[in-house]
């Protein structure tokens, strides 16, 4: 596959005077592929019924004209004022129980089955109309599901509908969908607090409760909201093709967690992904500020890589960047110039990482609306920004590595959805949340300068690799569990991993409860940040911990006696939240054990390692020595290994 550029291009924002010399000056700047589309409902469809499609067939004609490809969007993330007036009830309710209003985006709930089916027309009628338009070579559905916190509504017709998921869900027979309420009774242990039910329709959404709301309930809930993701984009998908054998993507996003996106992605032909690296730095991400500080025109060294690992895994094997960070944007609590050379550096870390297009939000920076002081690669008066000149090296430097050849990486880390929800439904202590736990576990891979697939909770096959971890998983399902005992390498799980079951209640016998691993928790406890527990080898617990019991072998204990890892058969058991510390020593020794090669790199420089290339980023503000060579800030150095 090749490695090429893209933009995202907003044609109804400018006259249509502008529109060749746009798409010329694409292809002067190396443009492949352009996005459009995904905001212009109401340019498609100014009142209901009214279509006017002439305006979109001219830019495709266009850009057409210059052998540029289209990514066409749907347009269902922004819908237009005249489909509030017609369903009021589709508007997205917040965990306060407040209606969003008309004014901005995203403002739809995804169990309206009135907007529902408006979506299904409105892609029907696009699918008709470009699905075989030869240049019409990808289709995004929407535009980032979860932008905004939009994915979990309180509405009525979220009430509605998860009624009858729960039917569905504990129904007797698989053909039966009128449910058991005593299953769900019983499921749910709603015996506690007098909170049994005796039928459906008396089952609220779990807002608003005096405290807590049991929490199997608010996982049920979780599920329920992420199903409705999936349904609402594979109903886009299956219309798209009907019409088209055009590849279908979906941007997804950094840090959102609260729906499956590998359930989505099963219905996708490739994932894509918008990353904001210095956005990301200040809004997504628990960091003292001196780190923030350190790392304000760069970005964090790992986030965006972790999201390239994650979305080749949604895309199965294949992802895109669909909208790269081009200078400051306009959302973040601070939003600083990048460094120089920075955007370069992001691209080819997305490169390196497997993706086939880099594509920069935006052409051109518009003066009216929200995103005015968001920059593009122009000026809203046509004047070239400094993003422009970097992209305009970079096309000339991809013309020796324009061939993506990734190689199989050696270490999994599993990451899940549910459990993510598990933990923010009983954290049991403050700072203590699923995906900080993975990314630390990934941060502390990467400085050990290792190249790490992330896999989804539902994957078997494993014998590529040597090493897997599973921190946290709450829930393991038993082909997980046996697939993992029957691998033969190391798998370190814990804290907290395979310890309830899949709606939130604890098991007995008591976890965790892995083949052949002898040994269960008997306590766990959360503490303040200011008050870790040594460990006797060094590092720190900080946060949470578990004792356990058993005759699993102690392998290490804290400074008081306590065990802190253990290990039987094929599972390291990791009994709690280790500090950065700790977890280089632990990760090191698995490393060691798996007779496998690592760095011990300079902070801020990270590597990944390719089929033929090892690319060294360097993401510190200062020079860097490594083994192969002195690395400026900001500098990537592509290395030929073969
Ligand atoms: C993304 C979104 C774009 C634009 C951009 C600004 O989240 O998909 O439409 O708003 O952010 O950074």
């Amino acid at each position: 596959m090749k490695r090429s550029l893209g933009v995202c291009y907003y044609p109804e924002q400018w006259d249509n005077s502008k529109w060749q010399q746009d798409a010329e000056d694409m292809v002067e700047l190396g443009i492949s592929w352009v996005r459009i589309n995904e905001f212009a409902w109401s340019q498609l469809e100014p009142s209901p019924g009214e279509l006017k499609f002439d305006w979109l067939d001219e830019i495709i004609e266009i850009l057409a004209g210059q052998k540029l490809k289209v990514v066409l969007g749907t347009p269902t993330a922004a819908p237009p004022r005249w489909m509030v007036n017609k369903y009021p009830d589709m508007l997205f309710c917040d965990k306060e129980g407040t209606l969003r209003k008309h004014g901005s985006r995203r403002q739809y709930c995804f169990s309206h089955s009135g907007y529902a089916e408006e979506c299904e027309r409105i892609v029907e009628l696009l699918a008709k109309r470009y699905g075989r338009n030869p240049n019409v070579l990808a289709w995004q559905t929407d535009n980032e599901y979860g932008c905004h916190d939009t994915t979990i509504s309180y509405s009525n017709a979220a009430k509605v509908e998860f009624q009858k998921w729960l039917r569905r869900e504990y129904s007797l027979k698989a053909t039966d969908n009128d449910g058991d309420i005593e299953a769900l009774n019983t499921a749910w242990g709603n015996v506690f607090w007098s909170m049994n039910y005796s039928s459906f329709s008396e089952i609220e959404l779990p807002n608003k409760t005096v405290t807590e709301a049991n929490p199997a309930h608010s996982m049920a809930f979780k599920k329920f909201s992420s199903d409705q993701v999936v349904k609402f984009n594979k109903r886009q998908v299956d219309i798209i093709k009907k019409f088209s054998d055009a590849p279908v993507t979906h941007n997804f996003m950094g840090r959102i967690t609260d729906f499956d996106h590998f359930k989505v992605g099963q219905d996708l032909d490739f994932a894509s992904w918008d990353s904001y690296p210095l956005g990301f730095l200040e809004d997504r991400i628990e960091a003292d500020s001196e780190f923030k500080k350190e790392f304000c025109r760069q970005g964090d060294p790992d986030f965006q890589a972790f999201h390239h690992d994650l979305y080749r895994s949604v895309g199965k094997g294949k992802f895109w960047v669909m909208e790269q960070q081009p200078g400051p944007v306009n959302w973040a609590p601070y939003n600083p110039i990048p460094l120089d050379g920075m955007v370069q550096l992001w691209s080819w870390e997305a490169f390196a990482h497997g993706a086939e297009v880099v594509s920069y939000f935006r052409w051109r920076q518009y003066p009216y609306g929200q995103e005015q002081m968001h920059t593009g690669l122009h000026l809203p008066d046509g004047t070239k920004s400094s993003a422009y000149y970097e992209i305009k090296k970079l096309k000339e430097d991809l013309k020796n590595y324009s061939l993506v050849k990734s190689r199989p990486s050696q270490i999994a880390l599993i990451f899940d959805y549910d459990a993510d929800a598990a933990w923010e439904i009983q954290p049991h202590g403050r700072n203590l949340n699923y995906f900080m736990l993975v990314f630390e576990i990934y941060r502390a891979l990467r400085k050990l300068g290792q190249s790490i697939d992330i896999l989804s909770s539902s994957h078997e096959e494993f014998s590529d690799y040597k090493i897997i971890f599973v921190p946290g998983l709450v829930y393991m399902n038993d082909q997980l569990k046996q697939s993992l005992s029957n691998f033969n390498g190391q798998v370190l799980v814990g804290p907290r991993t395979s310890t309830r079951d899949k709606n939130l209640n604890t098991p007995i016998p008591l976890p965790p409860n892995l083949p052949n691993f002898d040994a269960k928790i008997v306590l766990t406890e959360s503490f303040r940040s200011d008050e870790p527990i040594e460990l006797a080898n060094g590092g720190y617990f900080c946060n949470y911990r578990e004792i356990l019991e058993g005759n699993a072998e102690v392998i290490e204990l804290t400074s008081k006696g306590d065990p802190a890892i253990l290990r039987d058969g094929n599972f390291t058991y990791i009994a709690g939240w280790l500090d950065s510390k700790a977890l280089k020593r632990i990760i090191l020794s698995a490393l060691k054990n798996a007779e496998m090669d690592f760095y011990d790199l300079p902070r801020g420089v990270r590597v990944r390692t390719n089929a033929e290339e090892r690319f060294w980023f360097n993401y510190s503000s200062k020079l860097q020595r490594t083994s192969v060579k002195e690395l400026s800030s900001g500098e990537v150095f592509i290395e030929r290994i073969k």
